[in-house]
C-alpha cells in the first residue's frame, strides 16, 4: 500500500498545491481525480508564480508522473494553456510526464455559456467560478458528454458536436437570452485542442495506476476544492458538482480503497470560502479584512475575494469523519503574526443547543452561531523558522490545541509559500 490521498477540509484554498508540490519531492507519482478548471493551486518556485487548475502540481519536479483521471471534466482551453505556461517556463520538456484519462469528460465552451448565464440570471446564486463544471457533469450524468478518447476514435466528431450544440443552442438563446455557439468554431478548436493533447492520451489510467501502486511507488492522489464542497456531503446546494472526499480519488481513478494508506487533510489555519453559502465563523470586520490581507486571500481562478473567518473545528471534525482523515497539514500559520489573540470556534449555538456535530442542512448552518475559544497570539514572523522548536511558544501552544481538540496528529506546518516553509513534524511516507 503506498497511496496517499491528500484533500483540502475545509471549503478549498487550503494551500493543497503548496503542499503537493512538496510532497511530490518523496513521491513517483501524481493524481488528480476530480473537478476541474475551478481549481487553482498557486506555486512560489524560484520566485516564479505558476497557477495550475487541472495539471497535478507534482508536474514541478522532472521525476514524477502526472496522471489526470477519469473523474475529471477536462477544459480543452485550459488545459493546453496550462501546458504552455509550463514548457515556456522550462518544465514538461518530456511529454510522457503528463497522462490525461481517454475516460475524461470533455469540457467545452457550452459549458462555460450555461454555466454563466444560469449565475447571472439565478436568484439565489452559488457564486460559481463559471468554468463550466455544473454542467459538465450534468452531461456526464445524462450520458451525453464526450469524452476525451472519443476525439481519437473513428466517430464523427463534427456530427456529435452538432447534436450537443442543438440543445444548448436552444437553451443559450431562447431561455437564456445569449448568443449561440458556431458548430464550425467549436468543431475547429476541438480538434486544434485533440491534435495538441494527443501525446497526453493515457488509454487505461486505471490500470496504469494499478501497476504503480502494485510495483510499491509512491502515489500521491490530489484533490480539488475542499470537502466542504463536496456534492454529496457538502453545505449544499452551495457545493460544486463533483465528489471532493477521500472516497472520489477511488471512484475518479478507478481503483479500491485498500490501497490507501493514509488520507491527508489540508487545513488552513483560519477558514475562507468564496462564492455564497452558510460559513458560521465569518468575520465581517477588520479581523477579517486584515487575515485577508495578510493572508492574500483573493481566489486563483477567478480572482474574487475570499470571506475570511476563524477556525472552525465543528467543520474540521466532520471533515476528518467523512473522509477518514488520518493526518492534518496545517497551513497558512504565519499569517496569524502581528495578532492579540486568534479565535477558534469548538462548537456551535443552534436553537438554544449547544452542538459539536455539523448541522446537515445549509439552513440550520446559516443559523449556527459559533462559540469562540480565544487562544493567545503572537508578534513575531514565523516565515524563517526552520523547525518546530523555532516557533514562538503561542504558536506552538495553537497547534496543539488544534490537534488535542480533533484528535488527529497534525504532521506538518506551512508558514509561508515557499518550498522551505514547510515544518515536518513526521514524514510523509514512512
Ligand atoms: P463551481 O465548482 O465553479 O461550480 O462552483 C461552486 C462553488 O464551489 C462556488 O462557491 C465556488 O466558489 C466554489 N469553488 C469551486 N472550486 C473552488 C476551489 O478550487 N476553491 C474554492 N472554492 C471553489
Amino acid at each position: 500500500m503506498s497511496g496517499i490521498i491528500v484533500l483540502g477540509s475545509q471549503w478549498g484554498d487550503e494551500g493543497k498545491g503548496k503542499l503537493i508540490d512538496v510532497f511530490s519531492e518523496s513521491a513517483d507519482v501524481v493524481i488528480r481525480s476530480q473537478g476541474g478548471a475551478n481549481a487553482g493551486h498557486t506555486l512560489v518556485v524560484d520566485e516564479q508564480k505558476i497557477v495550475l487548475h487541472l495539471i497535478p502540481s507534482g508536474i514541478l519536479h522532472e521525476k514524477i508522473k502526472c496522471i489526470i483521471s477519469a473523474g475529471v471534466v477536462l477544459d480543452l482551453d485550459s488545459i493546453l494553456q496550462e501546458i504552455d505556461q509550463l514548457k515556456g517556463h522550462g518544465y514538461l520538456k518530456d511529454d510522457k510526464q503528463l497522462a490525461i484519462s481517454e475516460a475524461c469528460t470533455v469540457l467545452l465552451p457550452y459549458h462555460k455559456a450555461i454555466d454563466a448565464a444560469r449565475e447571472s440570471t439565478a436568484k439565489n446564486k452559488i457564486g460559481t467560478t463559471c468554468r463550466g463544471i455544473g454542467p459538465a457533469y450534468e452531461d456526464r450524468a445524462s450520458r451525453r458528454a464526450l469524452v476525451f478518447g472519443d476525439l481519437y476514435r473513428d466517430e464523427d466528431i463534427r456530427e456529435k458536436l452538432a447534436h450537443a450544440i442543438e440543445e444548448k443552442n436552444f437553451l443559450l438563446t431562447k431561455f437564456y437570452n445569449q448568443d449561440p455557439i458556431n458548430l464550425d468554431e467549436l468543431y475547429d478548436r476541438t480538434m486544434f485542442a485533440a491534435e495538441r493533447l494527443e501525446p497526453y492520451r493515457c488509454r487505461d489510467a486505471s490500470l496504469t495506476v494499478h501497476k504503480y501502486l502494485k510495483s510499491g511507488k509512491k502515489v500521491l492522489f490530489e484533490g480539488a476544492q475542499g470537502s466542504l464542497l463536496d456534492i454529496l456531503h457538502g453545505t449544499y446546494p452551495y457545493v460544486t458538482s463533483s465528489s471532493t472526499l477521500a472516497g472520489s480519488a477511488c471512484t475518479g481513478t478507478g481503483f479500491g480503497p485498500g490501497s490507501v494508506e493514509k488520507v491527508v487533510g489540508i487545513t488552513k489555519a483560519y477558514t475562507t470560502r468564496v462564492g455564497e453559502g452558510p460559513f458560521p465563523t465569518e468575520l465581517n470586520n477588520e479581523v477579517g479584512e486584515l487575515i485577508q490581507k495578510q493572508g492574500g486571500e483573493f481566489g486563483a481562478t477567478t480572482g474574487r475575494t475570499r470571506r475570511c473567518g476563524w477556525l472552525d473545528l465543528v467543520a474540521l471534525r466532520y471533515s476528518i469523519r467523512i473522509n477518514g482523515i488520518t493526518n492534518i497539514a496545517l497551513t497558512k500559520l504565519d499569517v496569524f503574526s502581528g495578532m492579540d489573540q486568534i479565535g477558534v470556534c469548538t462548537s456551535y449555538k443552534l436553537k438554544g443547543e449547544t452542538i459539536k456535530d455539523m448541522p446537515m442542512s445549509a439552513t440550520d448552518l446559516h443559523q449556527a452561531e459559533p462559540v469562540v475559544e480565544w487562544l493567545p497570539g503572537w508578534d513575531e514572523s514565523l516565515q524563517d523558522a526552520k523547525t518546530l522548536a523555532d516557533l514562538p511558544s503561542n504558536a506552538r501552544n495553537y497547534i496543539q490545541f488544534i490537534g488535542n481538540e480533533v484528535g488527529t496528529p497534525i504532521d506538518v506546518i506551512s508558514i509561508g509559500p515557499g518550498r522551505h516553509q514547510t515544518l515536518w513534524i513526521k514524514p510523509l511516507f514512512q
